[in-house]
């Protein structure tokens, strides 16, 4: 397979720009609004796929919407960079040609379209696709049929289909613009609007003669169609987990603060912050999960702003993070190793703690304790060791 083309030069011509349909009515998912502004993981249907296009590096994006859903649209879009609206057809097909022309004074080379309905867009298709076009005039994401498939009416079998040679097909779908535009405006001419409408865009392709290239879709990218599907938790978007390890020095002279709890003890641990290694590691889970650096790279020990600093801090700011990169934290596991003080009288109060920094209920809030036997660093009473394991959901 050829590498992936970029997606996006520094040319005047947008290499890439991408349709994103959202004009439909969402009939089968019923629904006070149409599925596409329905809010699914924390942000409007239509919102998910347009984010995952720009950070694929894909300019412009034309969103095709309904008439008189604006403002509901604006809403849905805010703050997104080089996003414009259009007003949609009264048939899928016409949304994409309305929204193609709206390309047409600063025409891009390639364009992807794609349903709005289909919020989950990993950008390996994306570069499948985009490798394609570098032979093909277009390129359409498929799965193979697994199940059998039969003919039936009333409810009755009718015939079998050979199943060999069928793909289910999804989107986006991708073309060289010029090309798709041209098929589009033929299918117009040549129809005038009495024959059976196309479903999607490799039909007006086929239907202009252009080689249409299948390349692997993903599970992943399954439409929103009925009302099930919006309230389904899984759309094949996968907890991320992370984990954290830390260690500090025992030392005397110091206070010992454990999940940011401060403990009577003969010694206390020694480090540029307060040295709550729990948190510490908490912290480089959290990070961990959503593939944000580590703790250092956020609070370096060399930045005098963060020196005796207590470390609630740091884990509020983790926390932070995780939300804006539009997950949520499900769950974490704190495991604190050390021969003294005893952790165990401790715990409860740790996990309040941790559930009252991270806003969680406590019952997403493991903290454990384990000694090393004696043995090693942490066996010998020079410091105490923590790890974590966090768990984040896309929202
Ligand atoms: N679409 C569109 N313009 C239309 C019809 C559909 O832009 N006139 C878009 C939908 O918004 C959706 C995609 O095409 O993102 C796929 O269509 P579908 O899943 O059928 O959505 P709806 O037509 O809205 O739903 P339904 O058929 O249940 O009414
Ligand atoms: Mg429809």
């Amino acid at each position: 397979m050829n590498p992936a083309p970029p997606l996006s030069t520094e040319t005047k011509a947008p290499a890439t720009a991408a349709i994103v349909v959202a004009a439909g009515k969402g009939l089968r998912a019923g629904g006070s609004v149409p599925k596409q502004f329905a809010v699914w993981h924390g942000k409007p249907l239509v919102r998910h796929s347009v984010e995952s296009l720009i950070g694929a590096g894909v300019a412009p994006i034309v969103v095709a919407i309904p008439q008189g859903w604006e403002e509901a649209a604006g809403n849905a879009l805010q703050g997104l960079p080089g996003v414009a609206l259009v007003q949609g057809g009264s048939t899928r097909r016409e949304s994409v040609a309305l929204a193609l022309e709206a390309l047409v004074d600063d025409a891009p080379a390639r364009v992807l379209i794609h349903d709005a309905a289909r919020p989950v867009l990993p950008h390996v298709v994306i570069h499948g696709l985009l490798a394609a076009l570098e032979n093909v005039a277009g390129a359409i994401p498929v799965l193979p049929v697994v199940d059998s498939v039969v003919r039936g009416t009333d409810g009755l079998r009718h015939a079998a289909v050979e199943r060999d040679g069928l793909y289910r097909v999804q989107t986006p779908q991708a073309f060289h613009y010029p090309a798709i535009l041209a098929a589009h405006r033929g299918w117009t001419a040549n129809t005038g609007g009495g024959a059976a409408e196309a479903g999607d865009d490799a039909q007006v392709a086929d239907a202009a003669g252009l080689p249409v290239a299948l390349v692997p879709g993903d599970e992943a990218l399954r439409k929103v169609t009925f009302a099930a599907d919006l309230e389904s938790a899984d759309m094949s978007v996968h907890p991320r987990v992370g984990m954290g390890f830390d260690v500090h020095r025992l030392v005397a002279g110091e206070e010992l603060w454990l999940c940011g709890v401060k403990i009577d003890h003969d010694k206390g641990l020694a480090g540029h912050s307060d040295a709550d290694v729990a948190i510490h590691a908490l912290v480089d889970a959290l990070l961990g999960a959503i593939a944000a650096g580590d703790i250092g790279d956020h609070f370096p020990p060399s930045d005098p702003q963060w020196k005796g600093a207590s470390s609630d801090r740091f884990l509020a700011h983790a926390a932070t993070l995780v939300a804006q990169s539009g997950q949520a934290i499900a769950h974490v596991d704190v495991t604190i190793i050390c021969e003294a003080p005893k952790i165990g009288p401790h715990k409860a109060a740790m996990r309040a703690r941790l559930a009252e920094i991270l806003a969680l209920p406590i019952d997403r809030v493991s903290v454990k304790a384990t000694t090393t036997e004696r043995l090693g660093t942490t066996g010998r009473g020079e410091g105490i060791a923590a790890q974590a394991v966090a768990t984040v959901v896309p929202r």
